[in-house]
């Protein structure tokens, strides 16, 4: 079994993006992280970062066979309709990310048009949101899976 990872847009140069915003940590230490985290059940990690909400789409329809998902939508939390109808016949559990808290900041950023899909959100935790968003889809699979 496989968990999908997704990252939206100017997500993959985490690290030098607004480090004092997002932090330090890269997307490969991200994927690491969580490739610990999942280790324990032997699920595998696919991790996909696309800087344009087509290619995001693309990605969950040839991932459906995944076992759940992790998604920051960078941007597109704020306008990605196409994205969110994406996830909404996506067939498994999946956790909205942001690793900044983003109702301590702009407006625009106050409000997730994919959130009320998510079985979870997990918001202001920096890197760490995302091997949690991990540990959160072991415990909401059943071992069988
Ligand atoms: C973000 C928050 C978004 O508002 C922003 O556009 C991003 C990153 C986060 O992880 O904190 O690109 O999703």
């Amino acid at each position: 079994p496989a968990i999908l990872m997704v990252n939206g847009p100017n997500l993959g140069i985490l690290g030098r993006r607004e480090p004092e915003v997002y932090g330090t940590a890269t997307l490969f230490d991200i994927e690491q992280a969580i490739e610990k985290e999942l280790a324990e059940r032997g699920w595998d990690l696919v991790s996909v970062q696309r800087e344009s909400e087509g290619e995001l789409i693309k990605s969950i329809q040839e991932h459906y066979y995944t076992v759940g998902a992790i998604v920051n939508p960078g941007a597109l939390m704020i306008n990605g309709w196409g994205l969110r109808d994406a996830l909404a016949s996506y067939p498994r559990p999946w956790i909205e990310v942001h690793l900044s808290n983003v109702w301590a900041r702009e407006q625009f950023r106050h409000e997730s048009v994919l959130a009320p899909l998510a079985n979870g959100v997990i918001v202001g935790m920096g890197a760490l949101g995302y091997p949690l968003a991990a540990r959160a889809l072991l415990n909401m699979t059943p071992a069988a899976v």
